[in-house]
């Protein structure tokens, strides 16, 4: 068990496994001038697999596979077969903005993925090539169509952008009266822009009034340890909606989730500038218990909050990495 002084327990592990995307979302990148680093840079399957056993041998029992789109990468779906079969692994999930995912569902139901989060912010071509700078809203509901029909455990995650993709609030949400699933509306974090000037309006309390508005008998569920989403029911709606406060952020008090960049960098929040070099350490020769010990110790240090912990220049840096590398 992999504890922080503040006593919160690191269980689950959010691997990012590609910087580059084949999407340029505003909220998460410029529309070009990003330098990506090497290929030698990212981490090989096999240092990935090593991390991943040694978190599971210190009690991480979750791993969600993140992006953008992972599948950019073409070892994925190996390196995934190998993830699931980790012994100490309960729950393996990918999230993906769905359009390389397609080719993939039956291989990941073969190899016993049950949980997909795809990142959709619109159902308007249109809006969508005004978000996102690019075109595939098509080959995103293909996957979305192939998840339902594969059974898959399904959330979809929707960033709020008030002037932008306030008219699909009500069409995403309808969604989930034929169909089992979480439909999720997370605050837009100002990541690629300047904290001091970001505007995030609509926060988790208007987007609830909001929705409140258009569908009166909204009820809140209980809500799930460590889950960032506050979770409501419709009656008569088969799926469910979730408010996920990732910019006013009310469930930082029992986060129980750690963050590997595709460099290798552990980072302990997700508002965290920096994070711990373990590849580079991995290159070095250190062995197993040399890295347990390093995570030993940056989780130890975990701050109750990343951005209010760290100064204004780290914080300001934080802001300009791209999402896609951090893994949302
Ligand atoms: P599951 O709960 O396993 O389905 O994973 P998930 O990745 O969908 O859920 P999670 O709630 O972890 O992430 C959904 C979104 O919430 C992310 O894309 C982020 O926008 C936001 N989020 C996740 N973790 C954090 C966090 O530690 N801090 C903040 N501020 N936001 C987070
Ligand atoms: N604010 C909120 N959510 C974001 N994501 C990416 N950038 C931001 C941001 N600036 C979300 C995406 C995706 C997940 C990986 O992170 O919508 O679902
Ligand atoms: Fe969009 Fe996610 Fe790609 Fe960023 S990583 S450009 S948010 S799809």
């Amino acid at each position: 068990m992999i504890t922080d002084k503040f006593g919160r327990t690191a269980s689950y592990l959010r691997l990012a496994v590609v910087d580059r995307c084949n999407l340029r979302c505003t909220y998460c990148m410029p529309a070009d001038g990003l330098e990506w680093l090497p290929k030698a840079e990212l981490m090989t399957p096999m240092e990935i697999l090593r991390l991943c056993r040694i978190f599971t041998e210190m009690g991480v029992d979750k791993i969600r596979i993140t992006g953008g789109e992972p599948f950019l990468r073409k070892d994925l779906l190996p390196l995934l077969k190998e993830i699931t079969r980790l012994s100490g692994v309960r729950d393996v999930g990918i999230t993906t903005n769905g359009l390389l995912t397609e080719q993939y569902i039956p291989h990941l139901k073969a190899i016993g993925i049950r949980s997909i989060n795809l990142s959709l912010d619109t159902l308007d071509p249109a809006r969508f090539f005004s978000i996102s700078r690019r075109h595939g809203l098509e080959r995103v509901l293909n996957t979305l169509n192939s998840l339902i029909k594969h059974g898959f455990d399904i959330k979809i995650n929707t960033v709020v952008m008030g002037n932008t993709n306030i008219a699909d609030i009500v069409p995403l949400i309808n969604l989930t009266r034929n169909h089992p699933i979480s439909v999720r509306f997370i605050e837009e974090m100002p990541f690629n822009g300047d904290i001091h000037s970001a505007t995030t309006t609509w926060t988790a309390s208007h987007i609830t009034d909001y929705i409140r508005q258009h569908f009166p008998l909204l009820k809140k569920n209980s809500r799930q340890a460590h889950s960032t989403s506050c979770s409501y029911a419709i009656p008569g709606h088969q799926g469910d909606i979730g408010i996920i406060a990732a910019y006013t952020r009310s469930f930082c008090g029992d986060c129980n989730r750690l963050r590997l960049t595709p460099y290798g960098l552990l980072k302990t929040c997700l508002y965290r500038a920096d994070g711990v070099d373990l590849k580079t350490a991995i290159r070095q020769g250190y062995d197993d218990d040399d890295l347990k010990q390093m995570i030993r110790q940056a989780v130890w240090d975990k701050a109750t909050d990343g951005w209010k912990a760290e100064n204004l220049s780290a914080s300001r840096a934080a802001t300009y990495q791209s999402m896609a590398t951090i893994g949302g």
